[in-house]
């Protein structure tokens, strides 16, 4: 109930206007947002590389309502890739489609996207688009598709282990040559198409977990790039020591090796378990945000976790 009043919230504009009327909600998301500018997003991706960290830095927004704002949205991402190019930092990048302008057009956002790509591939790099709320699943993925038989290589998905779809999106996607990320899914989806249950989308995540593991282990295992960029085929993102202890333990089992394996996780969240899982030997990818568009992230991230909520709040009130 709470999630759901949450992610209603985070993409009401009379929420959005107040809340980040107030100056202590910018000050509350700093915990998990590296900054405004691309100069703090990759001064904390520098200090991340230097503790032997990768990255995957994300340029906030979603939900883009005009051309005009997709294409702006779209030349954000040239200055990042540029400036990760020219200091060597071993980071990616992330993105949504919603951004691009999928709402408005499915070719204007094609179009956005294609140009990041060509942009990314002439610096080795690699894109991964983010999955958002269900009305936009189908077309991401149709998306997606249409850029691997346009030939582009370096981009990569995410998926929700809360969508029933997701078993028989994964195998798809595996066998088209994806790289996918595996999230639990930070949206609110009906009953009729998402588990509710946590223990359900748990397990479905661990059974996800293990297909992608087995389909690595028989197409090469390849690891994650050498100069840290392109993530292998399998990233396992979540900050649920279970989770992480189920693909770690079946991954040794059938015997992938370490660097096929990757952990990702959020900005902010759980950095002794990012560290933890490094000096194990486990490429591990931090999720960078940065930029003004940061108030829908920040309330997702209260949404997952109702102790942030709280203290966001019980500090609210101190102030007032
Ligand atoms: P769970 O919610 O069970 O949390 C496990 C533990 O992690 C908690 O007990 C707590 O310790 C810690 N934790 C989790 N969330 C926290 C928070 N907000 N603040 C503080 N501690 C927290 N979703 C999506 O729908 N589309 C996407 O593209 C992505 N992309 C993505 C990339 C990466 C790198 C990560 C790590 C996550 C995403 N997500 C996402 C978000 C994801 O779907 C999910 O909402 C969050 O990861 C929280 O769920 P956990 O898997 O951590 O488990």
């Amino acid at each position: 109930m709470l999630k759901a009043i949450l992610i209603y919230l985070s993409q009401a504009n009379w929420a959005r206007r107040i809340i980040t009327g107030w100056t202590f909600s910018r000050r509350a998301a700093s915990r998990f947002i590296s900054g405004d500018s691309l100069e703090e997003a990759m001064a904390a991706t520098k200090k991340l590389n230097e503790n032997g960290l990768l990255v995957t830095i994300d340029h906030l927004g979603e939900h883009v309502e005009n051309p005009a704002s997709a294409k702006d949205s779209a030349a954000a991402y040239f200055p990042l890739l540029e400036h990760i190019d020219r200091i060597g930092a071993k980071a990616g990048i992330s993105l949504k489609l919603t951004q691009l302008g999928l709402l408005i057009d499915y070719d204007l956002c094609l179009e956005n996207i294609k140009q990041i790509l060509d942009y990314a591939e002439e610096r080795s790099n690699f894109v991964r688009i983010d999955i958002e709320d269900s009305p936009v699943i189908e077309r991401t993925i149709q998306l997606f598709n249409d850029l691997r038989e346009s030939n582009f290589k370096n981009v990569g998905i995410a998926i929700q282990s809360y969508l029933f779809r997701s078993e028989a999106d994964t195998h798809a996607l595996l066998d088209a040559g994806a790289r996918i990320r595996l999230v639990k899914g930070a949206y609110q989806e009906p009953p009729e198409i998402a588990y509710s249950n946590k223990k359900d989308v748990d397990k479905n995540f661990d059974h996800l977990a293990r297909i992608m593991i087995d389909y690595s282990l028989t197409h090469g295992a390849e690891p994650v790039s050498m100069d840290g960029k392109t993530p292998p085929v399998v990233a396992i993102a979540t900050h649920d020591e279970k989770r992480i202890k189920f693909s770690r333990d079946y991954a040794f089992s059938v015997g992938l090796k370490r660097e096929a394996l990757e952990f990702q996780m959020l900005y902010g969240i759980r950095t002794d378990l990012q560290a933890e899982l490094n000096a194990e030997g486990y490429p591990v990818r931090v999720y960078v945000p940065y930029g003004l568009e940061w108030y829908p992230y920040f309330v997702r991230r209260l949404a997952e976790r109702p102790a942030n909520l709280w203290f966001f709040l019980s500090n609210l009130m101190r102030r007032a």
